[in-house]
């Protein structure tokens, strides 16, 4: 159907980018300082052995044996009930869900790197108050920059697969594994370091309660960007005979160490400068800005990169949020890639602004429901609801729908020996553990 296909290292970078985003960098470190560090990265780190790496590879499989958008993926490859199974595809709407709120943080990450090139606020109440005013008052530079990130998405997915999402992410990725490797080298000198290690890798249970549970469990999916369509979509471009172990293999491998890179990195420097592991979503524009301020002029430099490293890291994800449905709406409703582009990301775009009102004076109480505004509804629906849920569809319909010897076929050339206890995790494991964090989920709401 599609005639463009990734190349074989361009197909990794692009999963790579999907699963490095904001949820490394940015989500990663703050609900570890949340939640109270080691136990909580034990529970992450098991999840994504034992549920995420199971579920990547069915993923995709499903993309890859499909060869379309997720819809018609999982229609065409349904032995029966297809017009049931094709709503196991409709997950692809969740990336546009998520995309409501990502959009906005990657703009107020732009908006970072901008007011870094003429200095940093001095310390953690002033940083503090240039946060809460962007945030609570000023609405005209969020949406000046939730703008431009819609402009760059939307730019990069209408010039196509090869063109748009591949070059991007070759790009991109590569400057992000540096500037985040060079800052993580740098934070190995300082004192702080030990006690970040330490943080992060010694299991405290106590700080353990179902809500932890669930947004660790939660997170595991979100940083690998299973369970909405990113991974099918992008597979569906894989060229025959390619190996989806070995490229699952390599993606959970990066995307893993980047969030403990980048949170040991965060972690030393708090720690060596004295802020807060525990300060919330406001942690990489609060108590980081600044750290820096307090390091000198390599500070300065240093926040300029890992702004940008956090932006490439975000608009490389952002783009796998939004591809499933262009894909989509190119093969379902033959409109081309422009229009679908467009109209996809107007999507987000509009529905973005809401987010940003939820968190503006005068508007957010009448945008604010429970404990969450729209902002957080969004994040919190999307990782502990929508994307379980997607896991879940995928590991029933490849363990239980598809038939073993058509699965067996492609995987268990690739698989060998492990092709049996992956296929008993996909079964039973990871179905199971899903079921369990969202019967969890209601206790939670
Ligand atoms: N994984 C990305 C992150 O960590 C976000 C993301 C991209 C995503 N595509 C996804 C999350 C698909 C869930 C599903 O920021």
């Amino acid at each position: 159907m599609k005639i463009a296909r990734f190349s074989r290292i361009g197909f990794i970078m692009a999963a790579a980018g999907s699963a490095v985003g904001l949820g490394n960098i940015w989500k990663f470190p703050y609900i570890t300082g949340e939640y109270g560090g080691g136990a909580f990265v034990l529970i992450y780190l098991v999840t994504v052995l034992l549920i995420g790496f199971s579920i990547m590879i069915a993923e995709m499989l499903i993309g890859y044996l499909g060869r379309a958008d997720t819809v018609s993926s999982f229609e065409n490859l349904a032995p029966t009930r297809k017009h049931l199974w094709k709503f196991g595809g409709f997950q692809s709407l969740a990336g546009l869900f998520v995309m409501i709120y990502y959009s906005v943080v990657i703009g107020w990450i732009f908006h970072y790197i901008v007011s870094a090139l003429f200095g940093l606020p001095s310390s953690v109440d002033e940083a503090k108050t240039v946060f809460s005013t962007m945030l609570h008052s000023d609405f005209k530079t969020q949406l000046f920059y939730h703008t431009l990130s819609f402009l760059i998405v939307t730019f990069v997915i209408a010039r196509g697969i090869k063109g748009g999402i591949e070059k991007l992410n070759m790009v991109l990725m590569p400057m992000l594994f540096i500037i985040v490797g060079v800052m993580f080298l740098y934070a190995t000198t300082l004192d702080g370091f030990h006690k970040a290690v330490e943080f992060m890798f010694k299991p405290d249970f106590s700080k353990i309660n179902s809500t932890a549970f669930v947004t660790a469990v939660g997170h595991a999916f979100f940083t690998l960007s299973l369970g909405m369509g990113s991974i099918m979509t992008y597979s569906a471009s894989l060229e025959k005979n390619a190996n989806l172990v070995k490229s699952s293999i390599i993606v959970v491998i990066l995307d893993t160490a980047i969030a403990l890179f980048a949170g040991l990195m965060l972690f030393t420097f708090l720690y060596e400068y004295g802020g807060q592991p525990s300060s919330g979503p406001g942690l990489v524009f609060i108590s980081l800005p600044s750290v820096f301020y307090q390091m000198g002029m390599l500070g300065n430099i240093f926040a300029v990169m890992f702004f940008v490293s956090l932006a490439f890291a975000g608009l490389t994800s952002a783009v796998s949020l939004v591809e499933p449905m262009v894909q989509y709406f190119i093969d379902r409703f033959s409109w081309g890639r422009k229009k679908a582009s467009v109209m996809t990301s107007l999507f987000f775009y509009i529905v973005g602004i809401v987010a940003i009102l939820s968190h503006i004076d005068g508007y957010s109480s009448y945008l604010t429901w429970g404990s969450r505004n729209f902002f957080d509804w969004a994040d919190f629906l999307t990782a502990a609801f929508m994307l379980p849920v997607g896991g879940l569809i995928m590991s029933v319909f490849v363990g239980y729908v598809l038939p073993k010897s058509q699965v067996e076929k492609v995987l268990r050339p690739q698989l060998g020996r492990t092709f049996e206890v992956w296929y008993f995790s996909l079964r039973y494991i990871a179905p199971v553990s899903l079921v369990i964090v969202m019967l969890n989920l209601v206790g939670v709401l």
